[in-house]
C-alpha cells in the first residue's frame, strides 16, 4: 500500500488531470495534502480542490440523487463490507478482464460508492475515478488509502488526456445520463489503441413494462430525503408482511426485494438493498435502458474491435476493444 500513498501525496497527485475546457495540463497551487487549493491552466480556466478532490463541475447537477443515495448507503453494496463476492463476481464474469493487471491504468466512470473501485484497485492496477454527484467523496474516503484517485467530475467533460487509459470501466451509469449515446462516446474516446472498454446498461426489453417506470414521473420530482423515508417505511414493511416478490411481480410493484437472490447475505443486509435499490430505481432524473441491437450499433460506429455485446449482470454487458490503428 506504499506505492498508492506516495502518489497521492503532494500536489503530484494533481500530475494526471487536463482542463477538461481546453484539454492543456493543470498547474496547482495550494495545500495537497491539507485537501484545498485550485487547478489552473495556462488560458485561465480554475478548478477548486475542495475536501482533498478536484472538483470540475460546479455541483451535482442533475445526479443529485445518487450524491444523497451514495453518501446514505456508502458500504451497502462493497463486497468488503457484506462479506459477499457479488461486486467482483459481477466485474470479472462481465468484463472478462483478469484479475491482476498491474501497470495498466483504469478509468471509473461513475464510481458511485466504489463498489468496484474496490475490486479494481485489488488487482493491482492504477484505478482512476470520478463521479458527477458527490458519491465522489464516499469513493474517496473509503479507497484513498488503498491509492484510488478520484475527482468530481462529468462523463461529458472529463478532465483526463483522451486516449490515455489501458481500459475504461463504467457499470451501471451510462442510462443515468441525459445523452447516452454521447455518453458511450465519450467513453471510447478516452480508451488508448488496442485497450479495453467495459461498459453495461439497462436492457431496455426487460424493463419496459416495469412498475417503475409507470411512477417515475412522480418519484423523480419528489423531494429526495422525502422519497427515501417512503423507502425505508414502505420496503422493510412489505418485506416483513409477504412473501418474497418473483421478479415479474416488478410489473406490477415499484419494489425492490432481495430475498434469497445472493446467497450469504443477512436478512438486515437483504432489506438494506432493497431499500437502496427501490430508491435507486425511483429517483434517478434519468433512466433510460437501451435495446442490444442499439448498443451493437454504437460499438460499430466508435469502430470498436473484438466486440461482445451479451445480456447479463444488470441489463446489457459490452466488452470491446479500441483498434491498434
Ligand atoms: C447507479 S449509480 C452506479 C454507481 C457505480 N458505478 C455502481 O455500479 O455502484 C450511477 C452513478 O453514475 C453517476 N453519474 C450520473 N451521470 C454522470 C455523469 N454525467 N458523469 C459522471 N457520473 C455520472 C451518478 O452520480 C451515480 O453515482
Amino acid at each position: 500500500m506504499n506505492a498508492p500513498r506516495e502518489r497521492r501525496a503532494g500536489a503530484g497527485r494533481f500530475a494526471l488531470y487536463r482542463c477538461p475546457t481546453c484539454a492543456q495540463a493543470l498547474a496547482f497551487s495550494g495545500s495537497g495534502d491539507e485537501g484545498g487549493g485550485l487547478l489552473a491552466c495556462a488560458a485561465g480556466h480554475a478548478f477548486p480542490v475542495a475536501e482533498g478532490l478536484p472538483r470540475f463541475v460546479a455541483d451535482e447537477g442533475y445526479a443529485g440523487s445518487f450524491g444523497l443515495q451514495w453518501n446514505e448507503y456508502s458500504r451497502t453494496q462493497v463486497d468488503s463490507a457484506t462479506g459477499s463476492s457479488i461486486t467482483s463476481d459481477r466485474l470479472f464474469r462481465g468484463t472478462g478482464w483478469p484479475t491482476r493487471m498491474e501497470g495498466e491504468t483504469i478509468l471509473e466512470a461513475g464510481c458511485g460508492s466504489g463498489r468496484f473501485t474496490e475490486v479494481l484497485l485489488a488487482t493491482g492496477a492504477r484505478v482512476v475515478s470520478f463521479d458527477y454527484s458527490r458519491a465522489a467523496d464516499v469513493t474517496w474516503r473509503s479507497f484513498c488509502d488503498a491509492g484510488a484517485e478520484v475527482c468530481q467530475a462529468s462523463i461529458y467533460e472529463m478532465p483526463y488526456a483522451r486516449g490515455s487509459f489501458d481500459r475504461v470501466f463504467c457499470y451501471g451509469v451510462i442510462q443515468h445520463c441525459p445523452d447516452v449515446a454521447l455518453a458511450f462516446r465519450s467513453l471510447v474516446e478516452m480508451v488508448r489503441p488496442g485497450g479495453h472498454l467495459a461498459v453495461d446498461v439497462y436492457d431496455r426489453r426487460r424493463l419496459a413494462f416495469t412498475a417503475r417506470y409507470r411512477v417515475r414521473w412522480l418519484t423523480r420530482r419528489m423531494d429526495r430525503a422525502r422519497l427515501l423515508r417512503w423507502c425505508r417505511a414502505v420496503v422493510p414493511a412489505y418485506m416483513r408482511l409477504f412473501p418474497p416478490l418473483h421478479p415479474w411481480h416488478q410489473l406490477l410493484f415499484p419494489l425492490k426485494d432481495y430475498r434469497g437472490v445472493y446467497a450469504g447475505l443477512t436478512a438486515a443486509q437483504e432489506v438494506e438493498l432493497s431499500v437502496l435499490d427501490t430508491f435507486d430505481a425511483l429517483s434517478p432524473a434519468f433512466d433510460q435502458p437501451q435495446y442490444v441491437r442499439t448498443m451493437q450499433r454504437w460499438c460499430r460506429e466508435a469502430g470498436l474491435v473484438d466486440v461482445e455485446v451479451k445480456r447479463g449482470g444488470n441489463g446489457i454487458e459490452v466488452r470491446a476493444r479500441r483498434s491498434e490503428g
